[in-house]
């Protein structure tokens, strides 16, 4: 898909060796919420959404999720390579392809280093801590046309502000959901 060819192409164009990619795939209302509540996963996406975002899955090696979103999505994160994000486990602690890891007390870069791609899926705790950790590469956000008013932040709590360059923009349905693709560059404040 062309998303992942503008990735590739940019990789050479920079001469950059091979290294795992951190993509974080969002969600998001207009005014940047991800979420409504806490205990549930976004109903208000768009089918094209959900098509996007599964095609993209089915080329990732890894994902990366917090503990809440991954009780949330159980059923469906098992059948993955899946790194759940939590302070519970001492270091790591591994059921079937599903691996729970605490980030305070693993080399988590090191951890992922063998995979070439990693899916960054969330919620607002990880997308923050991978941002600040410099874990992220990518990001593609879809705004769907809602305002919420209320709801999660996209990056719970706050983070330094960061510079994003627009690869790709996309208007997937009618109602004008947008899929926006952004390169992260971590060295321009
Ligand atoms: N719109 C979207 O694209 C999208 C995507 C994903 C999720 N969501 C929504 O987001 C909400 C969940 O987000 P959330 O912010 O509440 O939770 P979350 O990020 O899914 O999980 C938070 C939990 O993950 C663990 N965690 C996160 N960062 C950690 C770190 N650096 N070190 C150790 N543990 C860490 C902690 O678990 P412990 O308590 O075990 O320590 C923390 O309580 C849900 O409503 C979900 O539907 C929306």
């Amino acid at each position: 898909m062309s998303v992942f060819i503008s990735f590739e192409n940019t990789m050479k164009k920079n001469n950059l060796q091979h290294r795992t990619r951190y993509i974080a795939f969002v969600a998001a209302s207009v005014d940047g919420r991800i979420s409504l509540g806490s205990k549930a996963l976004p109903h208000w996406t768009s089918r094209e959404d959900w098509e996007f975002f599964q095609d993209s899955l089915s080329r990732i090696d890894a994902v990366v999720v917090g503990r809440n979103t991954y009780e949330l999505a159980a059923k469906r994160l098992r059948k993955r390579n899946t790194f759940v994000l939590s302070s519970r486990p001492k270091t790591l602690t591994r059921r079937g392809t599903v691996t729970f890891v605490n980030p305070a007390n693993v080399d988590l870069p090191k951890l992922l280093e063998r995979h070439r791609s990693v899916a960054v899926l969330g919620g607002g705790a990880v997308y923050r801590f991978m941002l600040e950790r410099k874990l992220l590469d990518e990001i593609f956000v879809t705004i769907e046309p809602l305002i919420f008013g209320r709801g999660k932040e996209m990056f719970v709590g706050g983070t330094r502000t960061v510079r994003v360059s627009l690869l790709s923009v996309k208007r997937l349905n009618r109602t004008g959901t947008l899929l926006l693709h952004y390169q992260i560059n971590h060295q321009q404040p």
